[in-house]
């Protein structure tokens, strides 16, 4: 291929979820590395709702390449240490090649990590074996310190985050309650993830049904959502619980200009007083340093081990990128999303 393929961000998005108008299409000529930068091709691009979050609140500006993590291939190197055909977990963006390195700017926590396509299939840095494994181990390991026999709930829980989170925590010995969408999400969490129960927010009493799922009550709440999920699990959480507020999906598109976190938080502070609860926001960039590498080891044996399992939503063609961003946010996806942008030689 002799153009790179990008998306742009063509507006910040004036309210509501993403719109074909918010991106625009561009072909460009194929950038050359210059000195301690690498060319790479993207092979898998991660789609994720942060990433929403970034192009509503300014921190993308309209003609910048849409940022996003990827699984890419070396091309073309001046880095020492970097070869032709390494893999990489770097951050291309939303386009079909990248350069990284010297002078490049990306929003990232590191180098170009490189990628052992012999540990695990080579998707899986952007998901169970990357940040966002990290993110589920962090919130729920780190931050939320479960003991064995203690009830854990994880919303949007057969996504990418929350699916970890749920077999974790399954690992620790405790017990697991997912809060998902659509009836086949449920059973996929109990039948294939473990948990050991799954009800759904689409049905008319969320409040009972997870009443019913926690009988002792729940000691950890794992946070992805917000609304009428973070409502219906204020009412259980027990004395001393703890909660990891990791994501409030339900809340980006919102457009009312008040602060998700704050409005949360205000919701929720009468019980967390009552309760003693310890509430902990979670950043996944705060604990890459201190927790990535042991992590990364630990799940690599865990998925060695048949300890965890992962669900990934491949979608193809960098083309359709906006609109699987769009089904993402709105539930439509299964499993950790990405797109497969060029082939996977290892598949
Ligand atoms: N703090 C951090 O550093 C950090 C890092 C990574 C991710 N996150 C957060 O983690 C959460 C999960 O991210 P992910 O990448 O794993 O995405 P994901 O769970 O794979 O996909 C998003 C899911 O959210 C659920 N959802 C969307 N709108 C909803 C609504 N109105 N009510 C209830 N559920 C809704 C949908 O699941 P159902 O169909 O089951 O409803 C959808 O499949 C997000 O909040 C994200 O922002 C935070």
């Amino acid at each position: 291929m002799t153009v790179n393929q990008q998306w742009l961000l063509a507006r910040t998005p004036p309210e509501g979820l993403p719109l074909a108008a918010d991106f625009e299409w561009r072909e460009s000529a194929m950038p050359d590395p210059g000195p301690g930068q690498l060319l790479s091709r993207t092979i898998y691009l991660s789609l994720d709702p942060y990433q929403w979050g970034r192009r509503r609140g300014g921190l993308e500006q309209p003609g910048e390449i849409c940022h996003g993590r990827t699984v890419a291939q070396v091309l073309k190197s001046n880095v020492p240490g970097y070869d032709e055909g390494d893999f990489l977990f770097n951050t291309n963006g939303w386009q079909s090649h990248g350069l990284s390195g010297e002078g490049i700017s990306v929003f990232t926590y590191m180098f170009p990590r490189k990628l052992d396509p012999g540990v695990a299939p080579l998707s899986t840095a952007i998901g169970v074996l990357g940040m966002l494994g990290l993110t589920a181990y962090s919130g729920l390991v780190v931050q939320c310190q479960p003991k064995a026999g203690e009830t854990v709930v994880v919303s949007a829980a057969s996504g990418g985050v929350g699916q970890v989170v749920g077999q974790i925590a399954k690992i620790l010995g405790c017990r697991v309650v997912g809060i998902a969408g659509r009836e086949e999400k449920c059973a996929f969490v109990t039948n294939e993830l473990g948990f050991d129960a799954c009800v759904s927010h689409l049905g008319d009493d969320l409040p009972g049904a997870l009443g019913a799922a926690c009988p002792d009550g729940i000691d950890i709440y794992y946070e992805n959502v917000g609304g009428k999920c973070f409502e219906a699990v204020l009412q259980y959480l027990n004395r001393n619980s703890r909660i990891t507020r990791c994501g409030l999906i339900s809340q980006y598109s919102n457009i009312d200009g008040r602060d998700a976190a704050e409005v949360w938080l205000e919701a929720g502070q009468a019980v967390f007083e009552k309760q003693n609860c310890g509430v902990f926001p979670l950043a996944v960039g705060k604990f890459v340093a201190d927790h990535q590498d042991a992590f990364l080891g630990q799940m690599a044996e865990w998925l060695r081990d048949g300890k965890v399992t992962y669900l990934e939503d491949i979608r193809a063609g960098l083309e359709n990128t906006p609109a699987a961003f769009r089904a993402m946010l709105e539930g439509g996806n299964f499993g950790k999303t990405m797109m497969q942008v060029s082939d996977d030689p290892m598949k």
